[in-house]
């Protein structure tokens, strides 16, 4: 098993990526640190705290980071995942007071210094590994892999014409993170998560199962499907953060080529991740840049890791779509 500690902004796709992390047995989820992206903090934490509770793993603990990005104000994702950042279908929760702590950063530092072994997979703004790369330079440099869900290369931003929306809220923590890596930083982009649909003909599956967690993912991304389908006429919604997760456990999904990536911090092109693919300025391999994906060896993956029971469905409902 794999030690990984998810950084992330629940919202719904990272809401997913948590399901099939805590439902592979190759990983071992020792924290959540929660980034203030497509929800404020607090919220993000409400919401892990949502998916902890339905996977029966309350165990693994929830630290929060600040509500505001480096530099910027914060400009959340609320429209694309409701306000509650869960599509706006889910019963109000109690959670007991010790279940969400704050302290994010702290225990970055804490349990990157204290563990070689411990990996990270980054899924919303990069805050709070930026936060603690300013506390301690070199802490990154002790994590065994950070996989990270956000850029885009050769296809079009999802916040503006360049721009996706994880480095778009926080361009500084980019920079910062990406220039104190001593291993490349491996990146799920837009052009690889956009080939992730969870289409009609999925969710119904979703909604044929007579299980907890497919119900959940049925209900949460009703809200996103309706997003999809007014702001780009896709039918279905493209879950971008649990790729990375799928990716972290088999590389072999996708494939790319090492590179430089800067994100630009001012102006029209604000968030743009810079991918200098022609080494124009000659600058260490930062990032392993992920640009083809098996998007169908993603759903076998998927399935088979949160619904194993369903094995002989879903190589029918696989085989037959
Ligand atoms: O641009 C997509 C990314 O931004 C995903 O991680 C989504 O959850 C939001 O954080
Ligand atoms: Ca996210």
């Amino acid at each position: 098993m794999k030690k990984v500690i998810i950084d992330c902004d629940p919202g719904i796709d990272d809401s997913l990526a948590l399901i099939l992390a805590l439902k592979s047995p190759e990983l071992d989820v020792i924290g959540l640190t929660i980034c203030a992206g497509n929800v404020p903090v607090e919220l993000g934490g409400v919401n892990a705290y949502r998916v902890l509770n339905l996977l029966n793993r309350k165990d693994i603990p929830i630290y929060l980071g600040d509500n505001k990005p480096m530099k910027r104000e914060l400009v959340t994702a609320q429209d694309t995942h409701g306000e509650d950042g869960l599509g706006e279908v889910l019963p109000e929760i109690d959670i007991p007071e010790s279940a969400i702590q704050l302290g994010a950063v702290d225990y970055l530092i804490k349990t990157l210094k204290s563990n070689e072994d411990v990996s990270i997979i980054a899924l919303g703004p990069m805050t709070n590994l930026a936060k603690a790369v300013e506390r301690e330079k070199d802490i990154l440099k002790s994590a065994e892999r950070i996989v990270s869900m956000g850029g885009a290369f050769r296809t079009n931003g999802n916040c503006s014409q360049v721009a996706e929306f994880n480095y778009w809220v926080d361009p500084e923590s980019v920079n910062i993170v990406f220039q104190n890596v001593v291993k490349p930083i491996e990146l799920i982009p837009l052009d690889v998560t956009r080939k992730i649909v969870l289409t009609p003909n999925y969710r119904e599956y979703l909604k044929q199962m007579k299980n907890d967690i497919a119900q959940f993912i049925y209900l949460v991304t009703g809200f996103y499907v309706d997003f999809h389908w007014m702001q780009e006429r896709t039918l279905g919604c493209v879950i971008n953060d649990p790729l990375a997760v799928a990716y972290f456990i088999n590389p072999d999904l996708c494939n790319g080529f090492l590179t430089n990536l800067e994100c630009v911090e001012n102006g029209v092109a604000i968030g743009q991740s810079l991918i200098d693919i022609g080494d124009f300025y000659k600058r260490d391999k930062n990032v392993f840049i992920n640009t083809i994906v098996d998007e169908k060896e993603f759903f076998n993956l998927f399935f088979n890791r949160v619904f194993p029971e369903n094995l002989k469905d879903n190589e029918t409902v696989l085989k037959e779509y």
